[in-house]
């Protein structure tokens, strides 16, 4: 007598069983659009790879054009520029942010130019790559000021847009920016310029190999071993969740389109309770450090690195991301054609 009672009659085995079945009822599907390239762009001809950022390279302003363009055709949405800024150009007052002679305009110019709206422009809006010490804000006596960096950040914004790039991304954590350049945009012209806010940014550790391609991670080093400001006074705390909310609410009311969370996996509890409780556009920055563990492991031959990569950022969609940053965002991108 076989015990009929005694088997699920659910099993949820059932819709696993084959390719086309999971795919079928997947609740969750990356696609090219979901994904936003970060490019690092300096000021000499020949690419220069980034050593602890294995398959990145730093390009020329005609190597970024390239790439736009293959952001394009790839469906990728949008990319987001990085300058890596001369050590002549770098002051304690951060003045060469605001100059639209800089390599970051000339580049948002040159892409404007030979692609125009058909693939979207993001500038990082802090000062990091103009200060002397590495740190996003102004430093006096030992610590970043958060009014005065916020004058300059508007003088920033206000170029980046002059120059034509959609979107800047105050990545600074200064309070008050997201108003400040709301109206500074305003005010110039700038009213149709998207703000994508680095709302939750958190004092990470995985940023170490951005911070090796721009080349401020040496001068943040001296900088706190002298014992001044830490970027911990301005990033988020990792143990923090609630305050990521208040983060986002103050920038929401600021004015922010669209919040970004940072890093992406080591805050997917964060990208999810964003989503759900503002319902606004979410990104999530799959950041440097994150990048580097999946190729270093792959590298080594410890993990499969397309499968890691494909996954890892299927997850921070399932949390609640729209948008993406990943330097994946190529291999991906030509994955899912
Ligand atoms: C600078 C900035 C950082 C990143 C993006 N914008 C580094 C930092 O805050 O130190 C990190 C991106 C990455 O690690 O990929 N404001």
């Amino acid at each position: 007598m076989p015990h009929h009672g005694s088997f699920p009659t659910t099993r949820l085995r059932r819709n696993r069983q084959h390719e086309w079945l999971r795919r079928a009822v997947a609740e969750t599907a990356l696609a090219p659009a979901d994904l936003i390239w970060p490019l690092f762009v300096h000021e000499h001809e020949a690419s220069l790879p980034v050593a602890s950022m294995p398959g990145v390279e730093r390009l020329s302003i005609d190597g970024v054009v390239k790439a736009a363009d293959e952001a394009r055709s790839l469906g990728i949405p949008a990319v987001a520029l990085f300058p890596v800024v001369e050590g002549k150009h770098k002051s304690d007052d951060a003045r060469h942010a605001f100059d639209p002679e800089n390599l970051v305009c000339r580049t948002v110019r040159a892409i404007r130019k030979q692609l125009g709206d058909t693939v979207g422009i993001i500038c990082d809006v802090a000062l990091d790559p103009y200060t002397s010490h590495g740190h996003d804000g102004l430093l006096r006596d030992g610590r970043i000021v958060n009014d005065e960096t916020v004058e300059v950040l508007c003088r920033q914004a206000i170029v980046l847009a002059a120059a034509g790039c959609h979107v800047v991304a105050p990545s600074d954590m200064m309070d008050g920016r997201v108003g400040a350049i709301r109206r500074a945009l305003d005010g110039a012209g700038g009213q149709d310029v998207c703000i994508l806010s680095y709302a939750a940014k958190y004092a990470s550790a995985f940023y170490g190999p951005f911070r090796d391609a721009l080349g401020s991670g040496g001068a943040l080093a001296t900088a706190s071993s002298l014992g001044v400001a830490d970027k911990k006074t301005y990033q988020m705390d990792p143990a923090n969740g609630d305050e990521a909310l208040r983060e986002v609410a103050l920038d929401l009311a600021e004015g922010a389109d669209m919040v970004m969370v940072k890093p992406a996996l080591t805050a997917l509890d964060i990208i999810h309770r964003v989503k759900q409780s503002f319902g606004v556009p979410t990104f999530a920055y799959q950041v440097s450090g994150e990048y580097a563990m999946i190729q270093a492991a792959a590298d080594n031959g410890w993990i499969d690195g397309k499968k890691a990569a494909l996954e890892s950022l299927l997850v921070i969609k399932r949390a609640g991301a729209d948008c993406i940053l990943t330097y994946f965002a190529p291999d991906v991108a030509r994955e899912l054609k």
